[in-house]
């Protein structure tokens, strides 16, 4: 039998209250569709179909990386409405699961199981029921004397007997298209939301006298979907402490788990520490013994072997050699690439920057559009001076380059290997290899200046606006 994966994913979300569609939402940094798209995809059914709607190009375009067909639904007038949008795209033969597109952690093992249940029973339609402590929200499941699913009633709609019902709707649905379609032209909208409930299809075939199968989850909680902030934050937690635990049980140093933030694609070596409040963002990986401080953020960043990340850093799409120290308060922004033992310190700004083995830029510095030689020392307060107001350039050091405190390189300019530039240097024209550069103007010292500033400022004294110390020489 043919089998098809539909994912209703057209709604708005109004109970999140937010100008992003619900399944945009982010969980650990990927869309929860996309979470839920991904694993829906070990299920291997031979096709997904994404009903789309409210900000349906960004929708669709999540869709599309996992493969998934996409249907339109305008308006949105329910789910009855929107299964009926697919009615040509699903014909109408072969099995469907159909699942709400805001239950990211669906757990798709009891999904398959359940699925493969359905299948060999031979029944028309299943529903998967949750029994849950505050069924607030959800569809109440229905059944008769015999235990057989008779409807759903939506809360809305429920009388305050129904509603004390603790068995709900869990939004997933097997569904045999040969028959399910036939009774998608008897829904009305005649309830409080004024909406094509998918659910009353269950209703229907009951009366026809072929209820819906239900299957009951094992782990409930599981199966919760998002429906307001609150519900998105808890369920970042359960996933963000999953993958934190999955680290642990590999040997990973979480001294606080509680406080770290690991996005799923992270990868992470042995020996590594990740202290307290650390965000590991993308495709950050970090090798063996890397250890990373407090309050730093990485964001598709490689870590060589041991490395350092002290406090405060963030790291934006660099990649680092091994063994080297960074931060705190480090910012190495894209096309960051730095080689062995290398250390930045404070205040230590990089984009586009080559560093090769042994540089070391220690403190409140500027490296954009530069390439550093082996060895070099770049003194505090070092700027590359990299755009002119319209393009950027670039600058290159030698090796064993000394750059002395306070100096600028304006780019394009280039310094040869083991150069000195003298602190306070405007660097304006190549240097040779070997030769000092030097830009500052002369010292003059005035003898007894002060004594004489000291002497000529209490003879003014008492005279109110005459003061020579404010500011005024
Ligand atoms: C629905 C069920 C309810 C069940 C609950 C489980 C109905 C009438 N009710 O209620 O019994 O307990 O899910 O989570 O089905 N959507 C569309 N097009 C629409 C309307 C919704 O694609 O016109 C999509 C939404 O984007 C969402 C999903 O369908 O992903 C569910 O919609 P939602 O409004 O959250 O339904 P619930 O009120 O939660
Ligand atoms: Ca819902």
């Amino acid at each position: 039998m043919n089998r098809t994966v539909v994912v209703l994913a057209a709604g708005q979300g109004t109970r999140m209250k937010s100008p992003l569609a619900k399944v945009l939402h982010p969980i650990l940094g990927r869309p929860m569709l996309a979470h839920l798209l991904e694993s829906l995809s070990a299920l291997g059914a031979d096709r997904t179909v994404v009903v789309v709607g409210h900000q349906a190009d960004a929708v669709s375009a999540v869709a599309r990386t996992f493969g998934a067909e996409v249907v339109h639904q305008e308006p949105q007038l329910g789910t009855g409405h929107a299964l009926m949008c697919c009615r040509d795209v699903l014909g109408s033969s072969g099995h469907i699961l159909l699942v709400a597109g805001d239950v990211p952690l669906l757990p798709v093992d009891e999904v398959g199981h359940f699925w493969a249940e359905f299948e060999s029973s031979g029944a028309r339609a299943g529903v998967v029921s949750l029994h849950i402590e505050r069924p607030f929200g959800y569809g109440r499941i229905l059944r008769d004397a015999g235990g057989n699913l008779t409807r759903i009633v939506e809360e809305r709609d429920a009388s305050a007997e129904e509603r004390a019902i603790r068995e709900v709707n869990s939004g997933v649905y097997f569904l045999d298209a040969s028959h399910v379609m036939a009774h998608l032209d008897g829904l009305g909208r005649g309830n409080v939301q004024g909406e094509y409930y998918l659910t009353d299809v269950f209703a229907r075939m009951a009366t026809g006298g072929s209820p819906a199968r239900l299957f009951t989850a094992s782990q409930p909680d599981h199966w919760l979907g998002v429906n307001s902030q609150a519900d998105l934050a808890r369920t970042t937690r359960r996933l963000r402490r999953e993958v934190v635990d999955r680290w642990m049980a590999q040997g990973i140093t979480f001294p606080d788990p509680d406080t770290v933030w690991v996005e799923p694609a992270v990868l992470l070596e042995p020996g590594v520490v990740v202290q307290p409040h650390v965000r590991l963002c993308g495709a950050t990986r970090l090798t063996a013994c890397c250890e990373v401080r407090s309050f730093s953020v990485l964001h598709s960043t490689y870590l060589g072997p041991g490395t350092l990340v002290k406090e405060h850093c963030v790291m934006e799409g660099t990649r680092t050699g091994s063994e080297c120290i960074l931060g705190p308060f480090c910012h190495t922004r894209e096309g960051t690439e730095l080689g062995d033992r290398l250390h930045l310190g404070n205040f230590v700004e990089t984009k586009k920057a080559h560093l090769k083995d042994g540089v070391k830029a220690n403190h409140l510095s500027y490296l954009g559009d530069a390439s550093v030689g082996a060895g070099s020392n770049i003194g505090a307060g070092t700027i590359t001076c990299n755009y002119d107001g319209v393009h950027k350039h670039r600058t290159s050091l030698g090796e064993r380059v000394f750059v002395g405190s306070d100096t600028q390189l304006v780019a394009p300019v280039a310094v040869g290997d083991g150069a000195y530039i003298g602190a306070g240097t405007t660097v304006t024209k190549d240097v040779p290899p070997g030769a000092l550069a030097i830009s500052r103007s002369p010292q003059k010292n005035i003898e007894g200046w002060v004594a004489k500033k000291k002497e000529r400022e209490s003879r003014g004294a008492g005279e109110p606006g005459n003061s020579r110390s404010q500011g005024k020489k």
